[in-house]
C-alpha cells in the first residue's frame, strides 16, 4: 500500500499571524523557484490566532494542509480559553496534533484525556495527529515498546477501528524534541515497526499498511534524507526547524525524495 509523506510543521508558540504571512511568503517564492514534486503533503500547524492567515493563503493557492496545535474534548461550552474542533474546521483546519509530549508534560494532560479529544476529533471529520514516545527515563529502563503500546492503546481507546481510516501517528521520542538529539535510524526503524505492528493488532493489518507514522525530534535538513530513508517512515512532525520556510522546504524535499512516483 502506498502512503502518501506527509512533512508537517508545529510552530508551537511562534510566529504571530503577520510573520505567519511572511512565512508563506517565503514558502509561495520558494516553490516557484523550485517546484514540490507531486506525491507529498505539506502542512503546517500555526499557533490559533494565526490559522486563519494561513488559511487564507491556502485558499489562495498555496499548498499546506492547516493543522491545529490542540483542541478541546468537548464541542462548545463554559471552557474560558479554550478552543473546539467544530471552531477549528471553521476556520479551516484538516488535521489536529493531539497527545504532544508539551501537552502530555506541561499542561498535565493524560491517555483518558487524549482518548476523549481523539474521540470528538474524529466524530467530527478532523482526524487527529496523535503524538506518542518515550521519556530518556523509560528508555533507559527498556520501556520504550511499553510505553509507546499504552499510550497507542489508550489514546485510540475511545473510538472504533472502522473511524481511524484518516489517523496519522507521529513517533516523538520525548528526549530527542527541541535537544538537537535526534534518534538513531536503528532506533527510529524499531520505534516505527513496533508501532506498526501494535496498530495491526488494535485496527488490522490493513489500516497498519496504510498508517501514516511520523517522526518527530530535532528533525532538521541535515539529518532528513537518513531519517527519510527509513521504510516505516512516512514523514515528519517538525518544530524548530520548521520556522524558517526556506528550512521546512529542505526537510520536505529530502522527503519528496523517498516518495513513490
Ligand atoms: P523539534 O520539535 O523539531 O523542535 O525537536 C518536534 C516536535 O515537538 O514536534
Amino acid at each position: 500500500m502506498t502512503r502518501t509523506p506527509l512533512v508537517a510543521g508545529n510552530w508551537k508558540m511562534n510566529h504571530t499571524p503577520t510573520q505567519a504571512a511572511a512565512w508563506c511568503d517565503a514558502l509561495r517564492a520558494e516553490l516557484a523557484a523550485d517546484e514540490l514534486p507531486e506525491g507529498i503533503e505539506l502542512g503546517v500547524a500555526p499557533a490559533f490566532p494565526a490559522l486563519p492567515r494561513v488559511a487564507a493563503e491556502i485558499e489562495r493557492g498555496l499548498p499546506l494542509t492547516l493543522i491545529a496545535q490542540n483542541a478541546h474534548r468537548e464541542l462548545s461550552g463554559a471552557f474560558t480559553g479554550e478552543v473546539s474542533v467544530p471552531m477549528l474546521l471553521d476556520v479551516g483546519c484538516r488535521r489536529v496534533i493531539l497527545g504532544h509530549s508539551e501537552r502530555r508534560q506541561l499542561f498535565g494532560e493524560t491517555d483518558a484525556l487524549i482518548a476523549r479529544k481523539v474521540r470528538t476529533a474524529v466524530d467530527n471529520h478532523l482526524p487527529p495527529i496523535l503524538c506518542i514516545g518515550e521519556t530518556e527515563q523509560e528508555r533507559e529502563a527498556g520501556r520504550t515498546e511499553v510505553v509507546l503500546e499504552q499510550q497507542l492503546q489508550r489514546g485510540l481507546a475511545e473510538v472504533a477501528p472502522e473511524a481511524l481510516d484518516d489517523l496519522v501517528v507521529a513517533y516523538e521520542p520525548v528526549w530527542a524534541i527541541g535537544t538537537g538529539r535526534v534518534a538513531t535510524s536503528d532506533q527510529v526503524a524499531a520505534a516505527h515497526a513496533f508501532v506498526r505492528a501494535t496498530y495491526a493488532a488494535i485496527a488490522g493489518a490493513d489500516r497498519a499498511a496504510g498508517l501514516r507514522i511520523l517522526y518527530g525530534g530535532s528533525v532538521k535538513p541535515g539529518n532528513a534524507a537518513e531519517l527519510a530513508a527509513i521504510g516505516d517512515v512516512d514523514g515528519f512532525l517538525v518544530g524548530g526547524a520548521s520556522l524558517e520556510a526556506e528550512s521546512f522546504l529542505a526537510i520536505a524535499r529530502a522527503m519528496a525524495r523517498t516518495a513513490p512516483s
